[in-house]
Formats: structure tokens, C-alpha cells, sequence
């Protein structure tokens, strides 16, 4: 029920951890299935320079968590700012419908961890 690029991205997700004192954190839950997402980020420059995510969740919140990584790095966070989970979908080449609310987590999560970066940044 998963496509090619789904299970591929499952099965070896890419930016996977955590990273040290991070500029912004974003904690998503999944209140359908109690599953948990974390994104971490550095930012320099206004750009996303490095990006992780630690996801305790199915193999679509999973893909989901490692496609929006390699979206969002090294764009501004304006445009990081920008992405939807219909962008991560499509580039996973879609979605089973009953996924969906799984693939809500990480573009949530970015935004929390963006959010997270301008509350707290010297003003
Ligand atoms: Fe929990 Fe998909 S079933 S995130």
C-alpha cells in the first residue's frame, strides 16, 4: 500500500538523530495513534544549515519525517516555512488516505521547531 519511494525512504530515512544544542526544537503527537516526532535545527544566515528528527511512529511518519529533512535543508525559513504536508506527499509519490494525519506530524513539527528558534533568538 506504500509506494517505491515511501518504503525507500523508510527503510533508510535520512537525518536521523539528534542534534547537539539545537537553535529550535518542534514535538509533534499524533493524538490518532499517540505516536511522537521531534525535529531538531541549526540555523545560520536565515538558512535551515543542518536538520534532524528522532520519530517513534509508522512507516509513513517516518518517510514523512526524512523527506521533509531533505526538503527543507538549506532553504530559508521563510521557504521552509512554506512547505505542506501535500509537498512531502507528493514527493513521496503519494499517500495511502488513511496516512494522511501521519504525514501532518512533520510538516507541524518544522514549523513548531522554526517557531521555536524566533521565540527564542536575541531580539
Ligand atoms: Fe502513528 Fe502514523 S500511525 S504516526
Amino acid at each position: 500500500m506504500y509506494s517505491k519511494e515511501v518504503m525507500e525512504h523508510f527503510t533508510h530515512p535520512r537525518n536521523v538523530g539528534e542534534i547537539e544544542k539545537p537553535d529550535g526544537v518542534g514535538k509533534v503527537g499524533n493524538p490518532v495513534c499517540g505516536d511522537i516526532m521531534h525535529i531538531y535545527i541549526r540555523v545560520r544566515d536565515n538558512r535551515i544549515a543542518d536538520i534532524k528528527f528522532r520519530t517513534m511512529g509508522c512507516a509513513a511518519a517516518i518517510a514523512t519525517s526524512s523527506m521533509i529533512t531533505e526538503l527543507a535543508k538549506n532553504k530559508t525559513l521563510e521557504e521552509a516555512k512554506r512547505l505542506t504536508r501535500s509537498d512531502i506527499a507528493e514527493r513521496l509519490g503519494g499517500l495511502p488516505p488513511v496516512k494522511m494525519h501521519c504525514s501532518n506530524l512533520a510538516a507541524d513539527a518544522l514549523r513548531k521547531a522554526i517557531e521555536d528558534y524566533e521565540r527564542k533568538k536575541p531580539k
